[in-house]
């Protein structure tokens, strides 16, 4: 597709904004987990080159450590990205939601689909950003992309004390659940009326648009682009890498 087809299709730019600025606590003690390395790359710069791998992706912003700004700057500067994707970095802030708000304050006019991605998931492969991206343009003011579960999921009682059996309250039909996973793909006056208006503990933007009332929708996601939050997750993300590797024909 070319440049022009694209702006006519969609009117503006898109960008990805990625928050970045969790410790990754569950991950365990080091360095804030979107600086860990993955094969001796940081994570973030991982998910930096996910993104601009889409050729419609013309701006990232990252949403860096609130301390963590200007190291986050200088490791994009010695990583090459293609010349068609520019970037920002702002500092985030205490949770998820605020550091994406953040984010979203620094898109300058003319972008009007924007990208959520976390930078923990490192590896999601450019057919999915783009079927994110294509399905936004097609009309959706939100789309997420998800995969079906293999756990069956129960709702529970939290334990009246630690240490003591949870009583289960309900079981979903597993057939209809989808786990949820990033980019997460918006309309963006749409995503920004939902940062303005929504508040209370949230885990995804898409879920603060459906408070809004407005459509939702899924498109398939992929195996790859799981989040890195506990320790045998590295080991994964390092085996996927190795994989890739090997099928790029070393
Ligand atoms: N994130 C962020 N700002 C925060 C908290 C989280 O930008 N205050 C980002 C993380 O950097 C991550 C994404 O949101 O890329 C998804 O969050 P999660 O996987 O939970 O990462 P952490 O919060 O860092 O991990 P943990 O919950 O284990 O501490
Ligand atoms: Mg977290």
């Amino acid at each position: 597709m070319s440049d022009d087809s694209r702006s006519s299709l969609s009117g503006g730019r898109t960008a990805a904004v990625i928050p970045a600025a969790g410790r990754g606590v569950r991950l365990g003690p080091g360095a804030p987990k979107a600086l860990r390395a993955l094969n001796g790359t940081p994570m973030l710069i991982h998910a930096v080159r996910a993104m601009a791998a889409s050729r419609a992706v013309s701006l990232v912003v990252v949403v860096a450590p609130p301390d963590g700004a200007a190291e986050v700057k200088a490791l994009l500067d010695t990583h090459a990205l293609p010349e068609r994707t520019d970037f920002l970095v702002v500092p985030g802030g205490d949770s998820r939601q605020e550091s994406v708000k953040y984010g979203l304050d620094a898109l300058p006019p003319g972008v009007d689909i924007v990208l959520v991605h976390d930078a923990a998931r490192p590896l999601v492969p450019v057919d999915t950003v783009d079927a994110v991206i294509e399905a936004v343009r097609d009309g959706a003011p939100a789309v997420v992309p998800a995969l079906p579960l293999a756990d069956t999921v129960k709702q529970v009682e939290p334990a009246s004390e630690p240490g003591m059996p949870e009583p289960v309250v309900a079981t979903p039909e597993r057939a209809r659940l989808r786990a949820v996973q990033t980019p997460q793909g918006f309309d963006r006056a749409t995503l920004v009326r939902a940062h303005e208006t929504v508040t209370g503990n949230v885990t995804d933007d898409a879920s603060m648009v459906e408070q809004l009332g407005e459509r939702v929708v899924v498109v398939p996601g992929h195996e790859e682009a799981f989040k890195v939050t506990r320790p045998l997750d590295l080991v994964l993300a390092e085996a996927v890498l190795a994989r890739r590797r090997a099928n790029d024909g070393f």
